[in-house]
Formats: structure tokens, C-alpha cells, sequence
């Protein structure tokens, strides 16, 4: 007992002995110096973008932050915070930077079909030095929330469907734009924090039920790893999640965030979410929300205008106590200290350099790794001096080839099809027929068909680019139809119908239902709204610069119908092994066996494209799975796999690692991702690809020995012992599995 004591004790005066990191050391005395409403006004947010007195008079009452102020602006209303109010704390300029500032990049689900990890932390890191010069330091992004129904129209701006993928590239966005050194460059936001993207029915901001082991195995791992990543900052979300918005959710945002996970950045609400609350129902008015907001530790209030009107009343009140207000306060300093807006409080660049070849490089190249190759029947890429028609609605729009949330760029700079197909006609390359005319992805226009068709007959072939608007994706964007918009496919029809060699490329913000548009063209590109440079990026794929090397992040569905639908499904009780389809059931007998397993007549269970697939201008034989051992006890195993290119062009494999817990005490899906590479194969070469596997790799949420489904969750992530498939597969539909076991 005496050196349970003796080593308490000196613990203890080792604790408090430490150094006291200097920022908090500052937090303190800032605080100290705070009244009541100058900590309240800190925790307020509030949308800038023009130029009034009562913004002037709040920021000189001590505002917190201020979204949508850019450039100059920041400066003018920097100038009041820092030099007007009574303690100068700077004010925090935030700013929707999604997938660029000036020179934009791909969707993030078109990032996250690069499968490169280092070009989109590139991306971020280049996004941040734009930004920084229009003074911003704080964007709501990376959104890692996993989607696995493209009639959300938000699927655009996160990974896709997988939680490993989307955890990677969350992470990868956070490195790249708060940077390395002590002072953070741009602050990263993670949202939306948790489970937006299974708003039932794809209906944006709807309810969402989610069970506490789907939550801990899907949806909150993009959000841990973007925080261990270090984002100062994560955003919560519109939807309710089981009956509680997350604003309120003290589940979520002290249970997990703040007790479990112990972080201490900044929560913010999303743009007036805690307001939101009194039409979800879970309260009676904004005092109310006020309440639950505070209670569920929400830091920051964006443009809900409940802390700036009842906090202090509720305080006054005894309903909420000040030490509550001052854990958000430190928070919001803390951020503020990190990015060392005290001692640099303006944006001090007087010519800010843009779309600089370094950004226009980076993006150029996202755009190319970006774009899935779907179907080729050997028309790609093109060679000699082909006669080439561009067509299509896509083919030269400056504004829709960004796609959704990209507020800053110039439309002037981007460089569409089009342009590109321009410039290599200019060099000698090909002899080019323009379709003119402005085409909206939606127009219904039978003289576009009879003017294509005149135009298609003088052409070795027909390059159609078409797609979505992009007003048709991102938030509030949700489509009941996954078609080609507009007359597309009758134009595409009327193609097939002349018989010309037809390369579809498509630019959009989700997966589109497109199988029979496919079966009437010779090469799809999928290349998902590719920003800036996607012009040169697709020139360069469609002409052979460069072979396709993205691979899909979320699962294409043959319908609508078959949603949502996802790589790493269960198995259930009765998988489909030989389906017997609509077309095959033989008409006016009643009786017919079609057997009872799990599957849509119209299609079996098969997507039209499975998640991970892509196609290249060559041909890769993927080896067999060698393990160095076939059980895992206490070390980790290796998984490598020899992979040729059997083609003749030099080109890009994509093996990804997958493995399947054949027996869990909660069902486990047929396959997940736990690893992939990027791996250049010269034709005629092979490669050699490992990957390390160990019991870590094999854990999973589940309900600890002994306790019932049901009860007040015991959960447990670990992972049990037991045999395992595992593969090395171009995607997540192919490959040989090798067997292991874990002892434990
Ligand atoms: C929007 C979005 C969120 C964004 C915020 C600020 O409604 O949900 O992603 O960061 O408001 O614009």
C-alpha cells in the first residue's frame, strides 16, 4: 500500500511540475482578462463578404471568426479586431476551400479515384498557399463522409464509399494544409461530423439511424483519422442521427470527441445547424438549441445567432455555468494561437501569385489520375492525325468542369476539352471539327442531334464530353434519376447510329446509371468534374500521353433501384450464386423455379462497375498471394504478389489489399480494403508488391465476450482469432484469396 501511495504521489508532483506549454500558459492570462461577453462573442461566427457597420461594431465587441471575407476585406475588418477591440484578439477568416481556392483541383471523390496519396496532399498543400494570400486560414474541409448512394448530391465532395480510402485521403488533406511547421498554415476542418452521407433516400439533410457498431466501424474512422492528423478543427453535421441533431449530441461530441478521443480542437456547427434544430423538432426555439448546443461542447456557432442572443442569459440563468463557455474559448484561442494569428494577424501579401505553374502542374495531374478508364475496345488511345469532332456538353464549359464548391476561381482560367483539342490541332497532331454552340448538360435539342450527325460523318472519330452541370451536384443537389441529363443519350444514339467511332467522357459529381450509354460507344473515360486543367488531362489520356490509372472509390450501380450499394457488403444468409434473370423467366408459366437467394431479377447482385476498377492501356496479370506465414500470433505477416505487364505500354497497377473475416461474432463484410500502392510497371515487366498484415489490421467493433446485442454496448474493437481470406486484386470483384489464421 505504502508504494502504491509513494508512486502515486510522486506522480502527481511530476504531473504538475511540467512545464506548462506556453500557448495554454497565454490562454490563461488572455482568459483571465475576458468578460462574459467578450468570451461569448469569440464563440461567434459570423458571414462577412460585404462591408456594414453592425459587422463592424461586432467584430469590434470581439468576434470570434468571420466566413466568406476575402482579400482586402480581411484586412479592413483584421484592422478593427486587432487595433478597435478592447484585448485585439485577431479575428479567424474561414472560407469553403474544397478542392482549391484560385486554381482548382478535382472533386474530392474524383481525388480519391486517384489512389494517391502524396498528389492529393500535394493538392492541399498548394490549395493552402492560395488561400493564405486571400487571408484565409481556416477551410471547412476535407469532408470524409462516407456515401455509399450517389443520389446524394454530396457524394461529390467526399472519398466514396470506403473507410480506409476515405481515412487515407482525409488525412492526406489535413497534412497538406496545415503543414509541417509550428505555426499551422492553413487549419484543416474535418466534417461533417457523423453519418450525413446516409441521409435516407439520398434526400439531403435527411434523418439518418445509424447502430452505435456501423457508426464506430464506418462512419467515425475518417473522422479519427483526420484528427490524428492533427485538424484544429471538425465540423458538425445537418442530419439527426437516431433521433438527436448532431448539434445536440452529447453523444457524439463529449461521449466520443472530447472523453473517448480526447481532442481539444474547435467543434463548429454547420451554417446555422443549431438553429436547424427547432424545425427537426428536438426543441422549442433557438434559447433551447442555445442550450443543447452548449451542453453538447459546441466550440464555435456559424451563423446561428443563439450564443451571441441567450448565452449570457442562460448563464445569468444558472442553466449554464461560465467554465462551460471558457473550455470553448480556450479551444478557439488555442487554434488561433497555433496559427500564430497574434503575432501575424494579416494577410501581408501585397501581389498574390495564382494558378502558378507549380498549381497548374499539380492539378493537371490530379485530373489525369483522376479519370477512370471504364470500356476500351482498342480506339484508345488515339494514334497517326486522326480528323476529330469535339462535341458534347462538356466540351467547353469554363464554369461546370469544376463541379460544386469552388467559389474563387476564374472561369477564364480553366482550360476546357475543347481548348486543349484546340492547341494540339494548332501543333499538327489532329485535324479538328468543333460542335459550337453553348450545350447545357440538361438542353433537349433536336438540332443539336441533326447538326452533331452532320458534323460526326466528316469525323475518324467523335470525342463526346458530357456529364452534369455542376450546378446538378454538391449540397441541396440530390437527383432521384442517375441518367445522363438533357438529350445526351439520344445524341449518343444518333451517333452509334452513324456508325462512328464515339469516346465518351464523363464529367460529373457522382456515379450516373450509364450501362446502355456504354454499350453504344467505344471507350469510356469517367473522369468526375476534373477542375482547372482537366482539359490538357484528358488530351493527354485520350491521345496516349499519359495512360489512365484511376481506379473507382465508390461502386457504380446498374439502377437506381439497386441503392445503396457497396464493395463490402455482408454476405447474408443467402448470397446469390446463379441468379435467374427478368428476361429468362420463361412468360405465362406460373410455375418456375428462380431459387432463394439474395439478388435483383433485373440484374443479380452486380453493379455495373465493382468499387476499385479501372482499366489501363495495357494488361496486368496479377500472381498469386504469397503470405510469409499462414498464422498471425504475436508478429505481422507479409503479403506480396507479382504483378506483369503482359500490354505494350508502360503503365500504372493499382493492386489493393483486401481481406475477409470468414467468422465473426457480427457478421463481417466479403472484403475489406486495408492497404493499396501505386506501382509504375514498364510493358513486358513485372513488379513485386508487399503488404505487412498483423492482428491490429484485423480488429473490429463488436460486442465484448459475453455481452448481448441490445444491451447498453459493451463494444469492444479488437479482433478475434479465427481464418481469413486474403487478396492482392486490381479491385474489389477480382482476385485468387490466399488463407490465414489469427491465433491469439
Ligand atoms: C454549408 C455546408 C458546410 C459548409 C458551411 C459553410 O451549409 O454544409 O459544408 O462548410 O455551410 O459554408
Amino acid at each position: 500500500m505504502k508504494n502504491q501511495l509513494f508512486l502515486f504521489v510522486s506522480l502527481f508532483v511530476l504531473v504538475a511540475c511540467q512545464p506548462k506549454d506556453p500557448i495554454e500558459k497565454q490562454i490563461d492570462d488572455l482568459l483571465s482578462q475576458m468578460t462574459l461577453e467578450e468570451k461569448i462573442a469569440q464563440m461567434n461566427q459570423l458571414s462577412g463578404g460585404y462591408y456594414s457597420e453592425d459587422l463592424e461594431s461586432a467584430v469590434r465587441a470581439g468576434l470570434g471568426s468571420m466566413l466568406n471575407s476575402v482579400g482586402e476585406e480581411t484586412n479592413y475588418y483584421q484592422r478593427i479586431a486587432v487595433e478597435e477591440s478592447r484585448l485585439g484578439i485577431p479575428m479567424l477568416f474561414a472560407r469553403d476551400v474544397i478542392h482549391g481556392y484560385r486554381t482548382i483541383y478535382p472533386i474530392p471523390l474524383g481525388q480519391a479515384a486517384t489512389f494517391d496519396l502524396a498528389l492529393v496532399e500535394e493538392a492541399a498543400r498548394l490549395t493552402a498557399q492560395e488561400s493564405m494570400q486571400a487571408g484565409i486560414r481556416w477551410t471547412f474541409s476535407p469532408m470524409v463522409d462516407i456515401s455509399r448512394d450517389p443520389r446524394w448530391g454530396r457524394v461529390a465532395e467526399g472519398y466514396g464509399e470506403d473507410t480506409y480510402l476515405a481515412s487515407m485521403m482525409g488525412a492526406a488533406t489535413v497534412r497538406g494544409y496545415q503543414g509541417f511547421d509550428s505555426i499551422v498554415q492553413l487549419a484543416a476542418c474535418v466534417k461533417h461530423f457523423v453519418g450525413y452521407g446516409v441521409s435516407e433516400g439520398g434526400r439531403d439533410y435527411n434523418t439518418t439511424w445509424i447502430p452505435e457498431i456501423q457508426l464506430r466501424e464506418t462512419y467515425l474512422p475518417p473522422f479519427k483519422a483526420a484528427l490524428d492528423a492533427g485538424s484544429l478543427s471538425i465540423m458538425c453535421s445537418f442530419n439527426d442521427i437516431n433521433g438527436v441533431p448532431s448539434s445536440a449530441n452529447k453523444h457524439l461530441n463529449v461521449n466520443i470527441l472530447r472523453h473517448e478521443w480526447q481532442y481539444n480542437g474547435v467543434l463548429v456547427s454547420d451554417y446555422a445547424s443549431s438553429q436547424n434544430m427547432i424545425a427537426h423538432g428536438n426543441c422549442h426555439d433557438l434559447r433551447e438549441a442555445t442550450l443543447l448546443s452548449i451542453n453538447a461542447q459546441m466550440d464555435m456557432d456559424m451563423e446561428n445567432h443563439a450564443y451571441s442572443n441567450h448565452l449570457k442569459e442562460l448563464i445569468e440563468e444558472g442553466l449554464v455555468k461560465e467554465q462551460q463557455v471558457d473550455v470553448c474559448v480556450r479551444n478557439i484561442l488555442r487554434m488561433k494561437y497555433r496559427l500564430g494569428l497574434f503575432d501575424n494577424p494579416y494577410c501581408a501579401v501585397e501581389n498574390p501569385v495564382y494558378y502558378s505553374s507549380e498549381s497548374l502542374s499539380a492539378a493537371q495531374r490530379a485530373a489525369e489520375e483522376s479519370a477512370v478508364l471504364l470500356k476500351n475496345n482498342g480506339i484508345l488511345p488515339l494514334s497517326s492525325t486522326p480528323t476529330i469532332l469535339v462535341c458534347g456538353p462538356l466540351a467547353h464549359s469554363q464554369h461546370d468542369q469544376n463541379g460544386t464548391w469552388c467559389f474563387d476561381k476564374v472561369d477564364s482560367a480553366t482550360v476546357t476539352p475543347l481548348m486543349a483539342f484546340r492547341e494540339l490541332e494548332r501543333a499538327g497532331k489532329i485535324r479538328l471539327i468543333e460542335q459550337m454552340g453553348k450545350h447545357w448538360s440538361r438542353e433537349v435539342s433536336q438540332s443539336n442531334i441533326t447538326q452533331l450527325t452532320r458534323l460526326a460523318r466528316q469525323a475518324d472519330v467523335v470525342l463526346f464530353f458530357g456529364g452534369e452541370e455542376s450546378i446538378l451536384s454538391g449540397e441541396a443537389r440530390c437527383r432521384a434519376h442517375l441518367n445522363l441529363p438533357g438529350d445526351q443519350s439520344a445524341q449518343l444514339r444518333a451517333l452509334k447510329a452513324i456508325g462512328k467511332p464515339v469516346v465518351l467522357t464523363v464529367m460529373a459529381g457522382r456515379p450516373l446509371c450509364i450501362g446502355e450509354d456504354i454499350n453504344m460507344v467505344d471507350a469510356v473515360l469517367y473522369a468526375f468534374h476534373g477542375g482547372t486543367m482537366q482539359g490538357p488531362a484528358l488530351a493527354n489520356l485520350i491521345m496516349g500521353v499519359v495512360s489512365p490509372s484511376g481506379r473507382l472509390p465508390i461502386t457504380f450501380p446498374q439502377a437506381v433501384g439497386q441503392i445503396p450499394m457497396y464493395y463490402n457488403k455482408k454476405n447474408s444468409g443467402r448470397p446469390t450464386s446463379n441468379p435467374v434473370l427478368y428476361d429468362d423467366i420463361p412468360v405465362g408459366i406460373e410455375q418456375f423455379s428462380i431459387g432463394a437467394d439474395s439478388y435483383w431479377l433485373e440484374y443479380g447482385d452486380k453493379p455495373l462497375y465493382p468499387f476499385g476498377y479501372g482499366l489501363t492501356y495495357t494488361t496486368f496479370e496479377y500472381g498469386p498471394v504469397v503470405l510469409s506465414d499462414t498464422i498471425i500470433d504475436k508478429s505481422a505477416i507479409i503479403a506480396s504478389c507479382e504483378i506483369t505487364n503482359t500490354g505494350t505500354m508502360d503503365a500504372v497497377a493499382v493492386p489493393q489489399l483486401y481481406i475477409r473475416d470468414l467468422v465473426g461474432s457480427i457478421t463481417r463484410p466479403i472484403r475489406e480494403l486495408k492497404g493499396f500502392q501505386r506501382v509504375t510497371i514498364p510493358a513486358g515487366e513485372s513488379r513485386t508488391v508487399s503488404f505487412e498484415i498483423e492482428e491490429a489490421d484485423l480488429a473490429y467493433w463488436h460486442l465484448a465476450q459475453g455481452v448481448d446485442l441490445g444491451a447498453d454496448g459493451d463494444y469492444t474493437f479488437s479482433a478475434e482469432p479465427g481464418d481469413f481470406h486474403i487478396w492482392i486484386a486490381p479491385n474489389s470483384a477480382e482476385g485468387q484469396a490466399a488463407r490465414f489464421a489469427l491465433k491469439k
